[in-house]
């Protein structure tokens, strides 16, 4: 069986072509088909749908949230999640996907072993002329190289990881390891999962109905994944560390040019630092753990009180190393360092950071979502629960 998910957000002009082109290019008697929409529409998308579910031959299924849970990526996880097939299409609901090509991802996917196949718009043969301006060609371009040379290995095979077309053999994909954010789920897939990979090219069609979501926004998610996936939450927490050292150095220098006396310039410098850490650590570290933890203020006043006992430790621990096991003094200062960022990393991920206990939260959540373990989704049509990701 073969299941089509299509997210969908507004593409009330697009359904009914949409769906008539892949019934006239899919044998609904012989390939044993379902579409299934993932929609988050504001307008009546979903109703649009409905109405074209009786008429059509496919078997129909629309999956409306309430709740536009990690936007794009989250719908189409859902969609995965919810999907019956043992092969599973992603498409745009936007006609910029071509449904023509449906047979020959598919004959594609059975004549090879392998795992996706990739619609790609930078193979030989394909185009990316559907993206308007060149502002969208150029930073797809610099943003398919630079996660290419990311993941040399996993992107191995692919040339387009950022395209939204592909299909996939459902059972080699971990499903419940994906953390969808933004647009790139093809990525997220592929970087999570060791995969076999073809490709077929295609022309990324212009958009007629509607309007595109790509915002800015959408590119920093896509940086943040990038984080994510390549470098997980130490290195992000390491690399704030990092920025806020040099920070530091600069707001310093900055004072003492501006004529102020050294210690005070370090005190300011140090204060403005560690509030500017508190800020990206919130932001991008653990983001995906705010919710279910400690208060705003809370997590603040533990994260500083951290840093303040830590900073009066280090020299008592320093003195010890030195003067008791006779280890160089700088040896035993980068060794204290070192030690320090550890400490500070697990105590902000076992501490200020901490997870709520599951039962507690469990309790006001819906059976559905209480029945798959392991799952990132919140329930599938109206629940009213807001739960972010829990990332490792
Ligand atoms: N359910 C749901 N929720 N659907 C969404 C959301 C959302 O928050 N945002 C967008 N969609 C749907 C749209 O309705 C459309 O069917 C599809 O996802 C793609 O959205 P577009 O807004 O048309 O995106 P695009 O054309 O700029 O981007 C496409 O090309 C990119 C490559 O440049 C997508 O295929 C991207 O995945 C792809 O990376
Ligand atoms: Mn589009």
């Amino acid at each position: 069986m073969l299941t089509i998910v299509i997210p969908t957000f507004n593409e009330r002009a697009n359904i009914a072509e949409l769906l008539r082109r892949i019934e006239a290019v899919v044998d609904v008697d012989v390939d044993d088909t379902e579409v299934l929409f993932v929609d988050d529409s504001t307008d009546d998308t979903e109703a649009v749908i409905h109405d074209l579910a009786f008429v059509m031959r496919l078997p129909i299924r629309v999956i409306h949230r309430a709740l536009a849970i990690n936007g794009l990526s989250g719908a189409v996880t859902l969609g995965l999640r919810a999907s019956r097939g043992t092969w599973c299409i992603v498409m745009d609901g936007d006609l910029q996907h071509p449904p023509e090509m449906i047979p020959s991802l598919l004959a594609t996917a059975r004549s090879s072993a392998a795992d996706v196949v990739v619609a790609s718009r930078y193979r030989r043969g394909g185009s990316a002329d559907g993206l308007n301006g060149f502002v969208r060609h150029a930073s797809s371009s610099i943003a398919t190289a630079l996660t290419r040379s990311m993941f040399p290995r996993r992107l191995r095979d692919c040339s387009d990881p950022m395209t939204g077309f592909f299909l996939f053999r459902r059972e080699a994909v971990d499903l419940d390891a994906l953390k969808p954010r933004g647009f790139k789920i093809l990525l997220e897939i592929l970087a999570r999962n060791r995969l076999t990979v073809v490709e077929e090219s295609f022309s990324f069609g212009a958009r007629t109905g509607g309007t595109s979501k790509a915002s800015l926004h959408q590119g920093w998610q896509f940086l943040v994944q990038l984080a994510a996936l390549r470098f997980g939450r130490l290195s992000r927490f390491a690399t704030i560390g990092a920025v806020g050292a040099m920070a530091n150095i600069g707001l310093m220098a900055a004072f003492i040019g501006g004529g102020m006396e050294y210690l005070q310039a370090a005190s300011i410098a140090a204060i403005l630092t560690i509030l500017g850490n508190f800020a990206l650590q919130e932001k991008l570290v653990f983001a995906d753990l705010r919710a279910e933890g400690k208060s705003f203020r809370r997590r603040f006043a533990f994260s500083i009180g951290f840093n303040a006992a830590e900073a009066a430790a280090r020299l008592p621990l320093l003195w010890l190393i030195v003067d008791l096991l006779h280890v160089p003094s700088l040896l035993a200062q980068g060794a204290t360092l070192v030690l320090a960022f550890l400490a500070r990393f697990v105590f902000h991920a076992r501490v200020v950071y901490r997870p709520r206990r599951e039962h507690k939260l469990s309790e006001n959540r819906e059976p559905s979502q209480l029945m798959g373990h392991g799952s990132t989704e919140p329930g599938m049509v109206t629940s009213t629960q807001v739960r972010p990701n829990r990332a490792s």
